[in-house]
């Protein structure tokens, strides 16, 4: 597996006796902490497969690709996958193949999906898409290990020790993240964990207290060193609080020997919504010794927009490939999904859609065609 993104100097971070995070008494386990035993797998029960769609206008791949392109920028382009079109969709799959070299899971990875049980996990899902990446020589991005939401019930629900929490969420960790080892490049480890410029309240912060995200990072890493770790959040792309607040977390975690690799700005976007200081900010946690990535791009669309507004889409996409490229240290830009057929956007935002570079018949957008634009310079 290529490991082109094998840390520099600056990124190898000693982990001797680091201290806890402010808040716990614990210090962090160290590498003869054995994690749990794990649960049992479960029998893998894939998710429903759609009904076969009708035939597209038949997609048309590009040349030279789009991860073509980016390859001369040394640049990790992709989409979030799910399992559900990659199994039914045959033109899913071959724009996926085609066009990009780095994915994430959009959903089979996150807590729920993978561990709907105490004693149960499901990784069909999560396996198929990894096996998927790995015939078609792309990166693979995993999506995500600690989140408040997509969380089970039995754990949100549950009546929990700090001590109980702990051990479950570092079993969790070690399962997951060892399936996948020396598979899964780079993983979302903690996501959105700030909220109004300080820590979210979560199940995960209630019970176990701030250093849930250092354990997390910490058991990670245990769980498969050469995988990059990455805090994952929104709203905090460009110069403003909640960025602020993102630095300040992460500059803790470095400065503590945590063993994180990059930030991820999810860059989840209205038109004509991009920004300001996007390269300012990736330059200031790039010397911080960190990678950023951008992990959700979307611009999303009010489908009663004025005529122009896919030219205008256009502009926003090709504005956040141009920020990446300029920065010291972004080193993808994967967008949360790849044609309007597979959103998140219009469940999520009445009267909004079209979010994505490929329409609903996998026809190439004028997106499409500036991000293109944007890799031949
Ligand atoms: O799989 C079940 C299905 O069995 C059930 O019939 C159906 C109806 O209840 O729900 C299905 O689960 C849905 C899941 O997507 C898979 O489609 C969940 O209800 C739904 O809440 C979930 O939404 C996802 C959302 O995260 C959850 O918060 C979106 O697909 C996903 O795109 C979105 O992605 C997040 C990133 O992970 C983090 N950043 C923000 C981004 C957008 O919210």
């Amino acid at each position: 597996m290529d490991k082109k993104w094998l840390l520099a100097p600056a990124l190898l971070i000693v982990l001797v006796g680091c201290t806890a995070a402010p808040g716990s008494t614990e210090a962090l386990p160290t590498s003869t902490t054995a994690p749990p035993a794990a649960a049992p797998a479960a029998t893998n029960t894939p998710e429903p497969t759609p009904a076969p769609t009708p035939t597209h206008a038949p997609y048309v791949p590009s040349s030279p690709s789009l991860r073509e392109l980016a390859a001369a920028h040394d640049l990790l382009i992709g989409a979030a996958v799910s399992a559900g079109p990659l199994r039914g969709e045959a033109t899913y799959a071959q724009a996926l193949a085609h066009e990009f070299n780095v994915l994430t899971i959009e959903n089979a990875m996150k807590f729920g999906p993978i561990h709907p049980a105490p004693d149960r996990y499901a990784f069909a899902n999560a396996d198929a898409i990894v096996a998927f990446a790995e015939e078609h020589d792309m990166q693979i991005h995993g999506h995500t290990l600690v989140w408040h939401r997509q969380a089970p019930e039995w754990i949100t629900e549950g009546e929990w020790t700090r001590k109980e929490l702990l051990e479950v969420l570092h079993e969790h960790i070690a399962t997951v993240v060892g399936r996948y080892r020396g598979r899964v490049d780079a993983w979302d480890v903690v996501n959105e964990a700030i909220d109004k410029g300080r820590l979210r309240e979560t199940v995960w912060e209630k019970v176990i207290g701030p250093d849930y995200i250092d354990l997390a990072f910490q058991w990670a890493h245990e769980a498969d060193p050469d995988a990059l770790l990455f805090y994952n959040d929104y709203g905090g792309e460009g110069t403003n609080k909640k960025a602020d607040a993102i630095y300040d977390l992460v500059k803790g975690m470095v400065e503590r020997g945590v063993p994180i690799h990059g930030v991820g700005l999810q860059m989840h976007l209205t038109l004509g919504g991009i920004p300001t200081g996007i390269v300012e900010n990736v330059d200031r946690l790039a010397d911080l010794g960190l990678e950023v990535q951008i992990t959700e791009l979307d611009v999303r669309l009010q489908k009663q927009g004025k005529p122009d507004k896919f030219e205008r889409q256009a502009k926003d996409y090709k504005a956040v490939v141009e920020a990446c490229l300029q920065a010291k240290r972004c080193t993808a830009v994967i967008m949360w999904g790849f044609t309007d057929r597979h959103s998140w956007i219009p469940s999520a935002f009445e009267g909004y859609g079209e979010a994505l570079i490929f329409d609903e018949l996998y026809q190439p957008k004028p997106a499409y065609a500036a991000i293109q634009e944007t890799l031949q310079k």
